[in-house]
């Protein structure tokens, strides 16, 4: 019995390293060099191609190779296997971390700063105390909820809006329409952790943007989709926003003629945020499918 590897074109050997070490039993098949399609108990994918994973009759369960489920979700012709998410706690640190630098930098102006060295100028500037600096995450996932967490821990006004009420330590939850309305009037920097989903495609748009205060900041560590990319540009240039930190996009790698490139109130990163790396991920994906092979239930399960 094997696995199939199939990471969507990122790279295959560190997987098959770890999993050489934990799995020594267990032969690991590069797609799409699958001699023996019989022999395929596990599929480990990312952005697999829809319908592949019909071709191994002895499947016994999907385990998925990033946090984003959208191929999974895409594909129409699933077996009728336990799919198993990935949740790499060292992915869910480096988005929590990710997060809490662009806050502190929004919060303490360090971009100010920046110019104020290019003058050699001395200046302190005014600052909103952490207490009072409202950070809401957008989304109560397993991520959203670690850097909301996270978050209140370092001393910011944590907030969260999820679609069904929800409460977590520390931070101020809000749910529903109202809620939205609510928790938007009431934000310094809007964080997107929203998966993308067809009731999320471009939630984050004019409408929703022109709901927050004036010079707000937004970060964008979910899908480029769930944002109007041209409303965000435009809530740019009016001031609307006074700055954002985007690592994903609609497009990406980001196109050279994006206008994102251009604009000085924004920081793109390639959507390294919350990179899945073998080193941790591999191991996490071992322990499921040991898990599985003694009879255990592997997670946590994806429920379509
Ligand atoms: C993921 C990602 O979903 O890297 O894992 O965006």
């Amino acid at each position: 019995m094997a696995i199939l590897l199939n990471n969507g074109g990122f790279e295959n050997q560190p997987w098959v390293d770890v999993w050489k070490k934990l799995l020594p039993d267990m032969p690991v098949y590069i797609y799409p060099d699958i001699p023996n399609p019989s022999a395929i108990k596990y599929a480990a994918v990312w952005n697999h191609p829809k319908g592949d994973l019909q071709n191994y009759p002895n499947l016994k369960a999907i385990l998925v190779l990033g946090a984003g489920m959208e191929a999974i979700d895409a594909d129409p012709c699933l077996p009728d296997v336990p799919i198993v998410r990935l949740v790499d706690p060292a992915v869910g640190d480096d988005m929590a971390q990710y997060v809490l630098y662009w806050v502190m930098h929004f919060q303490r102006g360090y971009e100010r700063y920046r110019s104020q060295n290019l003058n050699k100028q001395w200046q302190r500037q005014p600052r909103i105390l952490p207490a009072d600096f409202k950070v809401s995450v957008l989304g109560l996932g397993l991520i959203g909820e670690k850097i909301a967490t996270e978050v209140s821990k370092l001393g910011f006004a944590a907030q969260a809006w999820s679609r069904s009420e929800k409460n977590v330590e520390g931070v101020q939850c809000y749910s529903g329409e109202q809620g939205l309305d609510e928790i938007l009037s009431n934000t310094n920097v809007l964080v997107n952790c929203l998966p993308l989903k067809p009731n999320t495609e471009e939630l984050i748009n004019k409408l929703l943007l022109d709901k927050l205060p004036k010079e707000s900041y937004f970060i964008n560590v979910s899908r480029g989709k769930v944002v109007n990319e041209n409303d965000l540009l435009g809530a740019l240039n009016s001031k609307q926003l006074a700055a954002a930190a985007l690592d994903c996009f609609v497009e990406e790698p980001l196109p050279e003629s994006s206008l994102f490139w251009q604009q000085p109130n924004v920081h793109i990163t390639p959507h390294m945020s919350g990179a899945t790396y073998a080193e941790s991920a591999a191991k996490v994906v071992a322990e499921n499918i040991l898990r599985l092979e003694r009879g255990k239930q592997a997670f946590p399960l994806y429920n379509r």
